[in-house]
């Protein structure tokens, strides 16, 4: 099928790649004309694992990059892949899904076939039936037997987003009546997994609600972790029993400093600002976002406790992404860290495998070092803030500190003298 895709940032982008592989003819539109260039370049904007190999194979050959919407009406389905990023109160600003909207629909004007808008945006509930559809409508001037509408939302996670988009739990179709969920589920065929068809405002609100929960789980697991480093119990080893009991599963159960990256925060945030225009109180999910905020911090009070006075003490911070395989340092927990950091007068020594830049744009009144030796280089202190697999290798470079003080806030490192943040 003819699929244009509007927004070509991180979901855009692994969707064009990943329907393209699935045979069908992809027309990306992206404004920034420099990333659309470098995506018909096959140069990936962003770094992802396997994406550079599916650009490289179908870059102007099946996945075209655009800055006009014009192609949209040669198209069987249009999707909606732009960002939602969060207002001051918590609450999604959805301008770009109403601009997207009005620009699909004024490319809809004059065409006279069939055509399925699908939001695959983590939108509110309501959303598509009362912002995507009456903006199309109105500038399209069409009317709802010829244009059909559908939510579908995504569960890619960075680093693994190609993987996850060609192997999914599930795929959700929400929509109205059967023939434009039809029309999306075909695009997916090739792919294993159940599909899940509800209507469109639930549709929206299986996202939210499965980022809310699996962000409760971590939390949960960093505040068992927090009684089990009191106890002096391995809280890794509770985990390994608990998420063995098949209705809890094993998964997002890593304690740690906390989760970051431009989902979990603003999600449980969206839906804890949408409960309260509703009269909701949820205490849950407020509890989610007070353990995760205060449990990066707690870094840094383990580190005053072994060193005391953090003025001119030179600090090595192993790790910027949110995670590790993204050079995303959006929400990461290194960045509160570093922050509290050179309040306290420390001098901070960063470094990442691949976030270096991302987080200078950030934070730039850091060092930002090629490696970690170089990090680690007379430092009184080192924290480990992303579970990248090379920090796990990372033995002799210890004995550059000055002193060997290294606490985890991940649980990668093998060596002895490290202490974990609630291990
Ligand atoms: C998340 C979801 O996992 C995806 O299903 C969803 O599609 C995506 O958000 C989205 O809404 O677009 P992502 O943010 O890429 O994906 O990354 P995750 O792997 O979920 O990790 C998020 C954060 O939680 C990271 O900071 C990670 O270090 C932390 N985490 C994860 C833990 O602290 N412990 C765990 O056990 C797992």
């Amino acid at each position: 099928m003819k699929i244009s895709i509007v927004g070509g940032g991180y979901v855009g982008l692994i969707s064009s790649i990943c329907f393209a592989e699935l045979g069908h003819c992809i027309n990306l539109i992206e404004i920034d004309v420099e990333k659309a260039s470098a995506i018909n370049s096959a140069k990936p904007p962003i770094y992802e694992k396997g994406l550079e190999e599916l650009l490289s194979k179908h870059a102007r050959r099946d996945l075209t990059a655009t800055t006009d919407y014009s192609g949209i009406s040669e198209s069987d389905v249009t999707f909606i892949c732009v960002g939602t990023p969060p207002n001051h109160d918590g609450s999604a600003d959805l301008s770009m899904i109403e601009s997207a909207s009005r620009s699909i629909g004024s490319a809809l004007k004059d065409c006279d076939r069939y055509h399925v808008v699908t939001v695959k945006s983590t939108v509110p509930p309501g959303t598509t039936q009362n912002l995507v559809m009456p903006a199309v409508l109105k500038e399209s001037c069409r009317s709802q037997c010829e244009i059909g509408f559908v939510m579908n939302p995504e569960f890619l996670r960075e680093g693994l987003a190609i993987q996850d988009f060609m192997n999914p739990d599930r795929i959700v179709i929400g929509s109205t009546d059967g023939r434009e969920g039809d029309i999306v589920q075909s695009l997916y065929c090739g792919l294993e997994a159940p599909v899940v068809r509800t209507g469109i405002a639930a549709a929206e609100m299986i996202k939210y609600a499965s980022n809310a929960m699996l962000a409760t789980k971590i939390s949960f697991a960093n505040e068992v972790g927090n009684i089990c480093k009191r106890l002096g119990v391995d809280v890794y080893e509770v985990m390994r029993g608990v998420g063995m009991d098949h209705r809890i599963s094993p998964h997002f159960l890593n304690a740690g400093a906390g989760f970051g990256g431009s989902c979990f925060p603003k999600d449980v945030s969206g839906l804890l600002s949408l409960a309260k225009s509703l009269g909701e109180d949820p205490i849950l999910l407020k509890s989610v976002l007070e353990v995760n905020e205060h449990q990066p911090l707690r870094m840094v009070e383990l580190l005053q406790r072994r060193i005391g006075d953090l003025k001119d003490k030179r600090i090595a911070v192993l790790g910027l992404a949110f995670k590790n395989d993204t050079d995303d340092a959006r929400e990461s927990r290194s960045l509160p860290v570093i922050e509290s950091l050179l309040m306290k007068g420390a001098s901070v020594f960063a470094y990442d495998p691949k976030a270096n830049e991302s987080m200078r744009k950030i934070l730039p009144g850091v060092l930002y070092c090629r490696n970690a030796s170089e990090a680690l280089m007379s430092a009184d202190a080192c924290l480990i803030m992303t579970e990248w697999p090379e920090f796990g290798q990372l033995d002799e470079e210890f004995d550059l500190m000055r002193s060997k003080v290294i606490i985890e806030g991940r649980r990668i490192l093998s060596c002895r003298d490290a202490e974990g943040i609630c291990w």
